[in-house]
């Protein structure tokens, strides 16, 4: 119940506009630094220059959503590409993930298909990969049909589908040959579109994982849930699926221990790295997901 209630608090103040403006001004508060690799191109590449020495990859995200202005759009595209470029030059193994909405979705379709362009041009000079993050369920099907836009002309881009929509068992079906981030979800939506159980949405989670693993589509397992990552493991085996077509994928901060020992066991495991000042509604799904993330941000209130 108060698990419930405190899920509902956090996810409403992700959303909350003038909170993500005030905090771009706080910088890193509340604890969010230790699941917020900094605020500039530089921090983060140290933090991926960091897990990369530990055995592990990962994918970098410039923090941002939610933009109403194509001047804001435009400079949110150039800081990928940026970013893109500073990734090549440090010589780091790391990606990049993008928020559409950081890039003039919710603006015009055509000009954040564009924008979406020029980051994965950028990306395909240097045989990298981008990836589309999933945000709520009223942008899914806007996400997948710019997805599709841009596979016409790139092979270095795929997109995340949530385990707790209704709809995701098709769309998987529908993306063999994509390469897949596969989540349980992070947004609170509503009963017509999602599944409301937590073993409802487990269920699910593997259905879509052993799907799209069976049609031999490169598949990102990115979950803390140490019952879901035994059970790709066991799956994985079974089948003779080799670790080569899959990798697991955490965010920055969390159950560091799991992810160096599925490195020492031969696995791939990327690390999702955000970045940037715009880190209130990041940080809050956070603690949306598990309120034992809360303890932190009341140790880190009075610091940065
Ligand atoms: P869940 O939160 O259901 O936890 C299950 C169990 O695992 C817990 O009960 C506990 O036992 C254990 N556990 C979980 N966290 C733990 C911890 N920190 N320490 C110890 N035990 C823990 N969502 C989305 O909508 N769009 C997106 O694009 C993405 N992208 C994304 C990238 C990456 C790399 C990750 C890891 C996640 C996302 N997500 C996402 C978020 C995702 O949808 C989901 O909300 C969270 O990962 C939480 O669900 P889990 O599967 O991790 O386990």
């Amino acid at each position: 119940m108060i698990e419930a209630i405190s899920k509902n608090f956090f996810l409403k103040v992700s959303q909350n506009k003038s909170m993500n403006k005030a905090a771009r001004k706080w910088g890193l508060r509340f604890g969010a630094s230790q699941v917020v690799a900094g605020e500039t191109i530089d921090t983060a590449i140290t933090a991926v220059k960091k897990l990369n020495k530990n055995g592990i990859v990962a994918t970098l995200d410039h923090l941002g959503e939610f933009v109403s202005s194509k001047a804001e759009a435009s400079e949110a595209t150039d800081y990928c590409v940026r970013t893109l470029h500073a990734m090549a030059s440090a010589k780091v193994d790391g990606n990049l993930s993008v928020k559409m909405t950081q890039l003039g979705l919710d603006i015009d379709k055509q000009f954040c298909l564009d924008n979406m362009r020029k980051i994965v041009s950028t990306a395909i000079q240097y045989n990298n990969f981008v990836r589309i993050d999933m945000e709520d369920s009223t942008r899914t099907q806007i996400t997948l049909d710019i997805l599709k836009e841009l596979r016409k002309d790139y092979d270095n881009v795929g997109t995340v589908i949530q385990a707790y929509l209704y709809r995701s068992e098709t769309d998987v079906r529908e993306l063999v040959g994509v390469p897949l981030r596969l989540v349980k979800g992070a947004y609170k939506e509503p009963a017509e579109v999602a599944y409301q159980e937590k073993t409802d949405v487990d269920k699910n989670y593997m259905t879509i994982i052993k799907e799209h693993l069976k049609s031999g589509s490169y598949t990102a397992i990115a979950s803390h849930d140490h019952n879901i990552i035994a059970k790709v493991k066991e799956f994985t085996n079974q089948e003779n699926i080799p670790t080569s077509q899959f990798e697991f994928q955490f965010l920055y901060g969390f159950r560091n221990e799991l992810q160096q020992s599925l490195v020492k066991e031969g696995y791939k495991v990327r690390v999702y790295v955000p970045f940037g000042d715009d880190w209130f509604g990041y940080f809050m799904r956070r603690l949306a997901e598990r309120p034992q993330n809360i303890a932190f941000a009341f140790k880190g209130f009075f610091f940065k």
